[in-house]
């Protein structure tokens, strides 16, 4: 600790922050590939999600139903899977309400937040290459401080696991109700919920309520363990996220082509 009156200026200061480098990079690889791959799969997902959100039709085809409207929580709802928790007006789809969720969760995650600040807002566009802001204040302000929410919606998105681990569930049973049914549509919900699970659990803030705030593992074996667990599945986060990003959307479509009647479901018994 240095004493009174021999404090020294930093190294760092916001003059010597930046190197004097006429070029924005120096940088010979194809560093713009990836924040341009994230910008084209995110909009491709954006706008099908959309569309399937506000199409509020062929989301249910016995006894499946999509992920983007379970629970199916509107009087009219054609899915008869989860039981409804409230019911909203019929012209109002419910994926509308659905979505806020897992969108709330994906938009304020850890990584996403680093590839669409990349990729959409180029701050910076890769590492060591200028971006074209001025200014620089973080997360700590209006609006971008809100996404210290994340841990509020990745509790919410637990919630939409479980049903959705119900619906597939579920989706052994056939149009008659008896167990015993297993079709294509229901080893898809069966991998899309275990993709959410993996992608949920994988969560910086899920590592943190098993490992956070303890200054002894010694004296907490078990939330030892399982910070452990979740670590290992935590170093994957990246992936899960666009594979069960990915999942989902696919999971949907199968099912939108199933209840269009573009397809049949394979049946296996
Ligand atoms: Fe990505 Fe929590 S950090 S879901």
């Amino acid at each position: 600790v240095p004493r009174r009156g021999t404090v020294r200026r930093p190294i760092w200061s916001a003059a010597t922050a930046r190197a004097t480098i006429a070029a924005r990079h120096l940088r010979t690889d194809a560093w713009w590939v990836q924040p341009l791959i994230t910008v084209v799969v995110l909009l491709l997902f954006v706008a099908y999600s959309t569309f399937r959100a506000f199409q509020n039709a062929y989301y249910f085809s016995e006894p499946y139903i999509s992920p983007f409207y379970s629970p199916c929580i509107t009087t009219q709802c054609e899915g008869d899977t989860f039981p409804k928790l409230f019911t909203g007006p019929s012209w109002i789809s419910p994926a509308i309400y659905i979505l806020i969720v897992p969108l709330g969760f994906r938009l304020t995650c850890y990584y996403y937040r680093k590839a669409y600040y990349r990729s959409f807002w180029l701050s910076p566009p890769a590492c060591a290459v200028g971006e074209p802001h001025g200014k620089y204040s973080g997360e700590t302000r209006f609006p971008l401080v809100f996404q210290n929410v994340h841990r509020y919606f990745f509790y919410l998105g637990l919630v939409f696991n479980v049903i959705l681990t119900y619906d597939a569930v579920v989706a052994f049973r056939d149009e008659t109700g008896a167990w015993g049914h297993m079709g294509l549509g229901t080893l898809i919900l069966l991998v899309n919920a275990a993709l959410l699970w993996l992608y949920s659990l994988s969560c910086h803030s899920c590592r943190h309520i098993f490992g956070g705030r303890l200054n002894h593992f010694s004296r907490h074996p078990v939330r030892y363990r399982l910070w452990t667990a979740v670590s290992k599945l935590n170093v994957r986060h990246m992936q899960l996220a666009w594979i069960s990003l990915v999942g989902v959307a696919l999971t949907d479509l199968y099912i939108y082509l199933l209840a269009a009647d573009v397809i049949t479901d394979v049946r296996f018994f």
